[in-house]
């Protein structure tokens, strides 16, 4: 299996509702791929990770480098795992403005701080906790994925959100 973890510049601000297409598509392809994984935004940015098959995660990026709704991909992890997902089955989850901020922030310059290897994994070991910790983000953050929940009735409450 593969891991990925990558950061863009959304196209559209925080909050727009294109993002339901994304998660949409994500929630539909990903199944049929056997691909799990977590999408956020946070600073500005996209930050996503993903867990699956290494050539169905290829397929993937090459859709995504093309995918207008962002730009400057940057790839922050890729490397092999025998370890289980740490997603679980969601093929996709989704949510804005997780704890994951810390040392991820535009420079004063308006860059992205250069990440060492050692800051990419914790930022992944972050997206991680906060995707397993909705349980108790639930009410305040209405995105975020619940334990449990279902594919279909997941996207009918976040249309609603957005
Ligand atoms: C930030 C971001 C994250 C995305 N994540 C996924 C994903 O996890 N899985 C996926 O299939 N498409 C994802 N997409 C959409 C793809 O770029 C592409 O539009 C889609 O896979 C095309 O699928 P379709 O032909 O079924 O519409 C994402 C797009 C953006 C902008």
């Amino acid at each position: 299996m593969r891991e990925l973890l990558y950061r863009s510049l959304p196209h559209f601000a925080d909050f727009d509702p294109s993002d339901l297409a994304i998660l949409r598509a994500s929630l539909r392809n990903n199944a049929r791929a056997g691909i799990t994984g977590y999408l956020i935004r946070a600073s500005g940015q996209f930050f996503q990770a993903l867990h699956g098959p290494a050539e169905a995660i290829g397929a993937l990026v090459a859709r995504l480098d093309d995918d207008p709704r962002h730009r400057g991909l940057e790839i922050l992890i890729d490397r092999e795992t025998e370890a289980p997902s740490p997603f679980e089955d969601w093929s996709m989850g989704y949510d804005h403005f997780l704890p994951l901020e810390a040392g991820l922030d535009f420079t004063e310059t308006g860059a992205r701080p250069v990440l060492s290897e050692a800051e990419a994994g914790l930022a992944w070991d972050r997206l991680v906790a906060a995707a397993r910790s909705q349980g108790e983000f639930g009410s305040v953050f209405p995105y975020a994925r619940l334990p449990g929940e279902e594919a279909e009735p997941y996207l009918a409450r976040i249309a609603d959100a957005l």
